[in-house]
């Protein structure tokens, strides 16, 4: 029997719960061409969301907009960025692999693609070196490459790009920013939605007016799944497959997991495997411990890794402590001088184990890792 709960792969139709607000302002947003920013921890739907809006409006619009994915994970430089860029934009404008070869030849004439087939099941990869004693030619065209073929199609063009904060790597990134900047502000076709999870380096990208991006587009802070949600999602899917959960129990998984999709997903699969017909508490138990003992290991790692007063730090926060600056938690997490604060907050952001929402809360990103510190640490 397949599994109703999916985790590490994107959540689409019957896996995909809720959201509807963000789905509809997303929609609209894509439709009427308004650039969005779109901010959450790591592993909480952003790319589920963007993917879901796209499935829906590739139905509802087929002939009136193209839309493309590009993810820039893996992309070091510029020259990968472009690469990637232009790759994405053309396969997504192209149904098949003779009108993505006449593409190249017609909007990237400068380039001679250099075009393999990638295996013989005809996934086609071209990749073309980008040359640089032609640089500003070159650039523009790939990056007016959604403009012009918005224009050549009369369709609008979608361009969703996500692990944008990555950009902030390259060497010279606001040189990089001002260039995808000053092109793309002139595009009347097309939408760009830029996402990813590194919050401090989006906001630093789209939030300060001294950078190239301020105010680029509409900022959708993406906020986990409700827990009433997961309720419903969770209690319906072990009924599908004919088992059962109380409403009370699908709350307490939710609960356990703080509401993370990811981590909901997971800890309900690892209960739903276990239970033949009727799902109880001793399941509930058995699968948590299991799920932090899977994972033990790895938060072993990242403890090894920190400073005592960076681990104080996230203990203090599965304390449920709000004043870190005050006297008493000064006191009793070791933190030192208050100003310690600021530096261990910054290393933890650093190393994406916290996360500072827009209300100034700080959590920890994983859930589970806080249920390891509680059972493991002690200050
Ligand atoms: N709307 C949803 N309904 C049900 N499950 C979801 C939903 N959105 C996300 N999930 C769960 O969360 C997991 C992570 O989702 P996704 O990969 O979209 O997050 P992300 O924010 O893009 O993560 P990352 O920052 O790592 O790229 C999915 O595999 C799925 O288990
Ligand atoms: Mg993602």
């Amino acid at each position: 029997m397949e599994t109703p709960f999916i985790y590490g792969r994107i959540a689409k139709s019957d896996d995909y719960t809720n959201r509807k607000e963000e789905l509809a302002r997303l929609k609209n947003n894509f439709t009427g061409l308004i650039n969005t920013i779109i901010i959450s921890p790591r592993r909480w739907g952003k790319t589920s969301l963007v993917n879901r809006v796209s499935e829906i409006l590739r139905k509802e619009q087929k002939k009136k907009m193209f839309i493309c994915n590009v993810d820039v994970f893996n992309c070091r430089t510029e020259e990968q960025f472009y690469t990637v860029f232009a790759n994405a934009i053309l396969r997504a404008s192209s149904s098949g692999w003779n009108e993505f070869v006449s593409g190249v030849k017609k909007y990237l004439g400068h380039f001679v693609p250099n075009i393999t087939l990638s295996d013989k099941t005809q996934v086609y990869e071209f990749s073309f070196g980008v040359d640089f004693k032609d640089k500003n030619l070159s650039v523009d065209e790939i990056l007016n490459l959604p403009q012009t073929i918005a224009k050549a199609t009369g369709r609008k063009i979608i361009v969703c790009i996500d692990e944008f904060q990555n950009i902030h790597n390259y060497d010279n990134s606001l040189a990089f920013q001002q260039t995808l900047r000053a092109h793309w502000q002139l595009h009347d076709s097309v939408c760009y939605c830029l996402f990813g999870s590194k919050r401090h380096l989006l906001m630093n990208i789209f939030n300060n007016s001294d950078m190239p991006f301020y105010k680029f587009g509409d900022i959708l802070f993406l906020q986990k799944i409700k827990r009433s949600e997961w309720v419903s999602f969770i209690s319906k899917r072990f009924a599908s497959t004919g088992k059962y959960i109380s409403e009370d129990l699908s709350g307490e998984i939710a609960d356990a997991m703080q509401n993370h999709p990811y981590y909901v997903q997971q800890y309900a699969q690892q209960i739903w495997l276990r239970t033949k017909k009727k799902c109880d508490e001793t399941i509930l138990q058995e699968a948590l411990s299991d799920l932090v003992d899977q994972l033990s290991l790895l938060f072993a790692n990242i403890v090894n890794s920190l400073t005592t007063r960076q681990i104080n730090f996230l203990f203090a926060i599965t304390d449920g402590e709000k004043n870190f600056s005050s006297k008493d938690v000064l006191e009793k997490y070791d933190f030192g001088a208050s100003a310690n604060i600021k530096n261990i907050k910054n290393a933890l952001l650093e190393k994406d184990l916290i996360d500072i929402l827009p209300d100034n809360e700080i959590v920890l990103q994983d859930p589970v890792f806080g249920i390891w510190l509680q059972q493991n640490w002690r200050v």
